[in-house]
């Protein structure tokens, strides 16, 4: 269930004895289109979500971060003067996202905070101490971005307390670099600045290379459903980081900076000399660039038959090319595309497990959702928990 403004004061209230000066919610992300092409200097087109992560706030007059998470009922606490810098390699104490402590929840939720903080230190913010209470409703480990939005409720949290502007894109990739440097995954730009700069009502265009973005309205009349088929695979991490092995791989052999730099034409005059694997995620990468930037120009048009089209052809070199899409996850998605509600459906997220999209019409979107949830049910045996999605607007200080 969502936590409310009142219940997390009142939590609040009852653990430090007064009222939160602030509340702030960082949300998770769906991303409609353009799938691990971050990485690759290349665009995405995800949309912030209606699940967040909320903190309650109060500052404190030292430099002690102490606080409460409601979802572990466990407290956490760190000095901000003992944040030292984690060596080059990641560190493999810190759980990865997707890790669970065998109740389904994510573990070393401060290591989070303290990554956050450690990483606007370095980049020269001066910060100060607070009380805070913590709780969230975005899945963990469903590929919905549980992590950045953790990450940017403490952005926004220190901001707050330390009077600093909030600038989304800056923190965005102090975000980013918590997450490479201090948890020790190695994500591209994507969750953390949907999760800093979403837009109510729209997806994002971002320029992964210029971190420049454009809001874009979804088409009139259509509903986003997020359907977790409930399969969560460890190893996303080893597998990811392959991936990205591979894609600066092609780049080198096709003499461009980064994958975004790349033609068709060209791969298929290098294509001879590549291993057929990295020749495969390429081509992926290459042409879901160009997917994106077409499915951005259909929602500009309020085109919702081809924005649909190209998520299909988005899931299909998914599973066939960069290999990232599980049994689970192609059979939600033909279970969606299935119903006749349905524009379009593909797997979202890094991918092995978690989540698809699917982009339906609004006035039939809890009919497919229930529909869809049974069928995958009965072809698979797994129960899916499935979200129809408003786009919301990103880190806010309420
Ligand atoms: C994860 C990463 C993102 C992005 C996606 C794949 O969500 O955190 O940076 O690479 O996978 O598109």
């Amino acid at each position: 269930m969502p936590i409310g403004q009142v219940e997390i004061s009142a939590q609040f209230a009852d653990r430090f004895g007064h009222l939160p000066n602030w509340i702030v919610r960082a949300p998770g992300r769906v991303n409609l289109i353009g799938e691990h092409t971050d990485y690759n200097d290349g665009f995405v087109l995800p949309m912030a979500i209606d699940r967040a992560v909320w903190i309650a706030l109060r500052p404190r007059n030292d430099r002690i971060v102490s606080v409460y998470s409601i979802d572990y009922d466990e407290p956490g606490e760190f000095s901000l003067d003992e944040l030292v810098t984690p060596a080059i390699k990641p560190r493999p104490s810190v759980a990865p996202p997707s890790a669970t402590d065998g109740r389904g929840f994510m573990s070393g939720w401060i290591e989070y905070l303290k990554g956050t903080a450690w990483s606007l230190q370095e980049a020269g913010h001066r910060l100060t101490g607070w009380d805070g209470v913590l709780a969230g409703d975005v899945p963990l480990g469903a590929g919905l971005s549980s992590s950045a939005a953790l990450e940017m409720a403490a952005a926004r949290a220190l901001a707050a307390a330390g009077e600093l502007p909030w600038k989304p894109v800056e923190m965005a990739k102090l975000g980013q670099r918590a997450e490479n440097q201090w948890v020790g995954v190695n994500c591209g730009i994507m969750d953390q600045l949907i999760s800093a700069a979403g837009r109510a009502g729209n997806a994002l265009l971002i320029d992964c290379r210029s971190l420049q973005t454009e809001p874009v309205p979804l088409p009139r009349g259509t509903s986003v459903v997020v359907l977790d088929t409930s399969t969560r695979r460890g190893l996303v991490n080893s597998a990811y980081n392959e991936r990205r092995r591979q894609c600066e791989q092609a780049a080198r052999l096709l003499d461009v900076h980064a994958l975004r730099d790349a033609t068709i034409e060209r791969l298929e005059q290098s294509a001879g000399k590549m291993d057929p694997a990295v020749l495969r995620r390429a081509r992926h990468v290459i042409a879901e660039n160009d997917r994106t930037l077409l499915a951005a120009d259909a929602m500009r048009r309020g085109d919702a038959v081809e924005l649909g089209r190209l998520m299909h052809q988005s899931h299909r070199s998914l599973r066939d090319d960069y290999e990232v899409s599980s049994d689970a996850l192609n059979a939600m998605v033909e279970c969606a595309s299935a119903h006749r509600s349905c524009f379009g459906a593909r797997m979202t997220g890094a991918g092995f497990g978690g989540c698809a999209v699917a982009l339906v019409r609004a006035e039939a979107a809890e009919d497919f959702a229930r529909d869809t949830a049974a069928a995958y049910q009965r072809k698979t045996g797994h129960s899916p928990a499935v979200y129809v999605c408003q786009a919301a607007d990103g880190a806010e200080l309420l």
